[in-house]
């Protein structure tokens, strides 16, 4: 990830941040371009939720996230604070938001910030627009998906 400071969307390259981020590491560079199109920048303060637990997704705008800068808490049960069961810590250059676009249902868990965040993200058309045309990123969001659903099987046993 970059240590310059990201100060405004005008001001970031998009396709500079996208190209380090693992899941879009296979991309072509007219896909990178492609997709630094359609995406936007944002950024929370610490503490804030970036996704609430139980939302349903009613427009387009809701997307799948791609952490620039920052760590957040993926937490389960949680009121919008550091309450509930934590399933993961994640951080630059790691994706969340992936399953309410894939199976429609609402968010399954609440992400919040635990640190300044600046963020990537990308409208549910756009991401199911991206899947249809790389399958290379299809199979990284199982491959996650996967090792997700394997960590969480080892939390309960
Ligand atoms: P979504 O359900 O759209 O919104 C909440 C997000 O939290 C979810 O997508 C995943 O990106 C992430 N998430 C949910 N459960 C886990 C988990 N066990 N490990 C890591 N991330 C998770």
């Amino acid at each position: 990830m970059s240590n310059e400071p990201i100060v405004s969307e005008h001001q970031i390259d998009k396709e500079r941040l996208l190209r380090h981020v693992p899941l879009f590491a296979g991309l072509s560079a007219d896909s990178l371009r492609a997709l630094a199109d359609v995406a936007w920048a944002g950024s929370v303060p610490a503490g804030a939720a970036i996704i609430e637990e139980g939302e349903e997704l009613l427009g387009d705008e809701e997307g799948l996230y791609l952490l620039i800068d920052g760590t957040v808490e993926v937490r389960r049960g949680s009121s919008g604070g550091g309450d509930g069961q934590l399933l993961r810590t994640l951080g630059p250059g790691d994706f969340f938001g992936e399953m309410a676009l894939i199976d429609g249902h609402p968010r399954s868990a609440s992400v919040i910030a635990t640190s300044e965040v600046h963020y990537l993200a990308v409208s549910r058309w756009d991401f199911h627009r991206r899947l249809r045309r790389d399958p290379d990123i299809a199979l990284t969001i199982m491959a996650t998906l996967s090792q997700r659903l394997r960590s969480r099987e080892s939390d309960m046993i």
